[in-house]
């Protein structure tokens, strides 16, 4: 994984859990590569799955939580980082629906390494859209954080429901996002 998804994981725990935490974490997973990140590097995204196991272990909060915070955290950070991918979308939807053929296409076009996952979509209504990740690495729970962060930046009000796939490993998921519109809510 590129780098910039380990140096911002740990600024993530250096603020929400200080820094002693921060560097405990570094240095009680085994990392091979010492925990040096620089944002240009590529890493093995096993170091993150061993950092955040360690955290866990620290903090008694559950991989999965710490994995959605994770996403959550990232989306915003993106916001900032990558601001032309925001230009002229004004929606969950719309933003979403261009991750796959388009945002992670130029990512991939700037980082010819990067380790992307692959989403599947299924437009059924005006206020449903459903999203089907997979992907080599078990992030399932980090890309549902991410479609919470999205869901907060743009400030509608879409429920999200997963359904794990492939023997629920975190490798594959099937989401459902439905906009709360009043009608239905008033239903
Ligand atoms: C501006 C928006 C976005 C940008 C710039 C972006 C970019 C990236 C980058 C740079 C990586 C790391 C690749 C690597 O480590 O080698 C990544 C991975 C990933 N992205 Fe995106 N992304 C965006 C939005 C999203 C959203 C909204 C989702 C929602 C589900 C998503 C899902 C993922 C996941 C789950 C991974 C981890 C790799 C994996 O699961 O296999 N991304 N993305």
């Amino acid at each position: 994984m590129k780098g910039m998804v380990f140096t911002e994981f740990l600024e993530m725990v250096e603020d929400q859990f200080g820094w002693e935490i921060a560097e405990d974490i570094v240095e009680e997973s085994n990392l091979p590569s010492g925990g040096a990140y620089t944002a240009v590097g590529t890493y093995d995204y096993q170091e993150m799955v061993a950092m955040v196991v360690t955290l866990s272990k620290k903090t008694e909060v559950a991989i999965p939580d710490l994995l959605k915070a994770y996403g959550k955290h990232l989306f915003g950070r993106f916001n900032s980082l990558y601001g032309n991918f925001f230009e002229g979308v004004d929606g969950t939807f719309q933003f979403l629906s261009t991750i796959d053929q388009y945002i992670h296409v130029e990512v991939r076009k700037l980082y010819p390494e990067a380790e992307l996952p692959k989403f599947e979509y299924e437009h059924p209504n005006d206020h449903t859209l459903i999203m089907i990740y997979s992907s080599k690495r078990p992030f399932a729970d980090f890309a549902e954080g991410l479609l919470i962060g999205c869901i907060d930046h743009f400030g509608e009000s879409v429920t999200i429901e997963r359904e794990d796939l492939n023997a629920a490993d975190g490798t594959e998921a099937k989401f459902t996002l439905v906009k709360v519109t009043e009608s239905i809510a008033a239903d």
